[in-house]
């Protein structure tokens, strides 16, 4: 069963700037706002993250692979958490994808790795009957 369902997909696309959660591998946690994060529709279950700026998100990373986003469309009333394991690429087709995508944007921008997130895990996160269940 896909993780990323189309109602999720649908929020995340909402979303213009996504809550990034990382932790450390002692446990602290580390959360940023990320523009270039997207559902990398190549892979299945895969989102992919622009790294232009990480530094504390990508030590986290390196020694321990859990990040959490946080997505929501307050209009629709739908929310969901999605969790998975990341790993940090630096060539192929998902670094030069993600460098494209960046620079479409933003030309004078240029990613220093890709991050790509494999989902494991979708949660409910909207008040209401559903409240913490796993999709
Ligand atoms: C609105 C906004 C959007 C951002 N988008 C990105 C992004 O797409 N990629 C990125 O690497 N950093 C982005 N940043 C920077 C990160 O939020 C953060 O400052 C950076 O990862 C360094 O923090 P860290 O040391 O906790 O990783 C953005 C910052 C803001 C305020």
């Amino acid at each position: 069963m896909p993780k990323l369902v189309d109602s999720v997909k649908e929020v995340f696309n909402k979303n213009g700037i996504y809550a990034v959660a990382t932790a450390s591998a002692s446990g602290l946690p580390n959360v940023v706002p990320i523009h270039f994060a997207k559902i990398y529709e190549e892979e299945e279950d895969t989102i992919l993250l622009a790294d232009n700026f990480m530094d504390k998100s990508y030590k986290n990373i390196e020694e321990n692979p859990w990040i959490a986003i946080s997505v929501w469309d307050t209009g629709k009333k739908l929310a969901y958490q999605i969790k998975g394991q990341a790993s940090i690429v630096k060539s192929g087709k998902a670094f030069d994808d993600a460098l494209a995508w960046v620079q479409k944007v933003k030309p004078d921008l240029k990613p220093k790795s890709a991050v790509l997130l494999k989902v494991t895990n979708v949660y409910n996160c909207q008040p209401g009957p559903d409240l913490g269940k796993e999709l």
